[in-house]
């Protein structure tokens, strides 16, 4: 049996999806069922325009309530964005920073990375800060190289002290929303990176870091993925729309 030291940490990114009232409901149910939260850590993601709503339903649980995106200034000519302390004023205390639809369909780069993560920890929020290769970087024998690089942008402001705030997710892009997961094998090998590469720069507090696994989590297989030792929780995004699936997945040890 693996022994944690790291909390287990299951998010559901619900990315563009759901509707205010059926937002409304699943917090609800999932609020009734995640107990008071002391062997695990659960939180969604939810569209900005809901978050106020879902933080009300969600309050007095230990459910998390994150933003899907933020941008780093404190206000000014930034059509469409929000700042950090928007986020946090309608109840979100935490945040997703680089997910890979953020970084390929709407073009952000790695430079704004460190400076998204550092102004959601500057204010509260804790960051997931999602990283992942493509196809063609994996068969490129590139992932290793493409993972250091967006860890060296998002990390380029945080401090050791910081560690324990921030969680890293490994979400290999060709597996998000495919219905394709990646090996076991390349999972613990990806992961294993990632906390090396953490442990150079932060040191001792790096071990504080959780490291979780996205990309076509579903019931049948976090068990599994959750039975590797380098796996301290799951980002889930489809699976995280309804109860009936997502349920399962944070009672993945039932
Ligand atoms: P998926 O999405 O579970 O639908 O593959 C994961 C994610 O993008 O966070």
């Amino acid at each position: 049996m693996t022994v944690r030291s790291r909390k287990p940490y299951i998010a559901g990114n619900w990315k563009m999806n759901l509707d205010r009232s059926r937002s409304l409901d699943l917090v609800k149910t999932v609020k009734g069922r995640i107990g008071d939260g002391n062997d695990r850590e659960v939180a969604f993601f939810v569209p900005s325009i809901y978050l106020a709503d879902v933080s009300a339903v969600a309050q007095g649980s230990p459910l998390g309530v994150g933003g899907q995106n933020v941008w780093f200034e404190d206000d000014g000519a930034f059509t469409g964005e929000l700042a950090p302390r928007m986020l946090r004023e309608v109840g979100a205390d935490r945040v997703l920073v680089g997910h890979s639809e953020r970084r390929h369909i709407f073009r952000e780069t790695d430079e704004w990375m460190g400076r998204k993560v550092r102004a959601a920890l500057d204010n509260d929020l804790l960051p997931i800060y999602c990283i992942g290769e493509t196809i063609s970087e994996r068969q490129g024998n590139r992932t290793d190289r493409v993972l250091k690089k967006q860890l060296d942008a998002g990390f380029a402001a945080v401090k050791s002290d910081d560690a324990h705030r921030i969680t890293v997710a490994y979400e290999p892009v060709w597996a998000i929303g495919t219905g394709e997961t990646a090996t076991f094998e390349q999972v613990d090998q990806a992961h294993a990176t990632i906390r090396k590469w953490l442990a150079n720069k932060l040191g001792e507090e790096a071990e504080n870091i959780r490291i979780l696994y996205g990309g076509s989590v579903k019931p049948d297989n976090a068990r599994q993925l959750m039975a590797l030792d380098s796996v301290d929780g799951l980002l889930v995004g489809g699976a995280s729309l309804q109860a009936e699936t997502f349920l399962p997945i944070i009672e993945y040890d039932a």
